[in-house]
């Protein structure tokens, strides 16, 4: 993190406790994979995550849903969709809403990603209103936040990340946010081959928490599970995933190759 003086002037919570949460590996699969591409992938990921000691999920485009969701059924791999709409219905051409989502048998979406806010113009108003839709329809929602390489480099990163927390779950009571994840993802991490360190990783997603026990009480905050994202791989998982407040990952690249992700999901297992 930046060495410039942080301006939250709350008092830091070490939170200690990592095994009251559940891990949860969730790959975002992002605009890849035909239909028989994606059968391929799943097939071949079923045998190497049936042992997994963290929750696994797939979060693939709309068009892969209905056969993600056929080909996981009775298994312990969970579907995703990559955005949900906040209307019920209506004029909104090319959206999908939450409850189309959960008709077809989805479990989480992700919502907020960096490549949403950056090339489709979401906002954290419109996050917001997502995160409702989806926890209303039964949703649970992995809601992404995370600093710009200049916001990290002018020393702003928590305030950033900060106001992102407060705007995006406003509004949401405790009981929804212990249905949500939050995917701690710095934008110069994602798809660049530059991870944060683990101890970035840590810090924020620790930060994170902090910022949740303002808002919800520590009881809360210790519960939630807070993901990192942003070039995690095979190589660097273990060491992420073994940090006190790093309960999982959220991954682009390394999930569409199966043996990857199985290697994420069993560092996840044994971390
Ligand atoms: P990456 O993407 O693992 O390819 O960096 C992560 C993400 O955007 O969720």
């Amino acid at each position: 993190m930046s060495s410039a003086p942080s301006v939250m002037l709350f008092e830091r919570i070490d939170f200690m406790k990592k095994d009251i949460r559940r891990a949860v590996i969730a790959g975002n699969w992002k605009m890849n994979k035909t239909r028989p591409e994606a059968e391929t992938l799943i097939t071949d990921l079923k045998p190497l995550a049936e042992n997994a000691g963290c929750e696994v999920v797939i979060c693939v485009p709309f068009t892969n849903l209905e056969t993600a969701v056929r080909l996981t059924a009775g298994t312990n791999i969970k579907v995703g969709a990559q955005n949900c709409h906040f209307a019920k219905s209506g004029a909104y051409t090319g959206e999908i809403s939450a409850d189309m989502l959960k008709e077809v048998g989805v479990e989480y979406v992700v919502l907020g990603h960096s490549e949403r806010r950056q090339y489709f113009g979401e906002t954290d108003e419109t996050v917001n209103k997502r995160t409702k839709a989806a926890l209303e329809a039964g949703l649970k929602p992995i809601v992404c936040v995370g600093e710009l390489l200049w916001e990290r480099e002018s020393g702003i990163t928590e305030e950033v990340i900060s106001r992102q927390i407060k705007l995006d779950f406003a509004g949401i009571s405790a009981d929804e946010l212990m249905n949500c994840i939050i995917a701690y993802e710095p934008v110069w991490a994602i798809g660049t081959g530059k991870t944060a360190t683990a101890d970035q990783a840590e810090e924020v997603c620790a930060f994170i928490r902090n910022v949740l026990a303002g808002l919800y009480g520590t009881d809360v905050a210790e519960k939630i599970t807070i993901q990192y994202g942003g070039s995690m791989n095979a190589g660097n998982a273990a060491e992420l995933l073994s940090k006190t407040n790093v309960d999982g990952g959220l991954i682009g690249g390394a999930s569409l190759k199966a043996p990857d992700f199985a290697t994420i999901i069993n560092a996840a297992t044994n971390g």
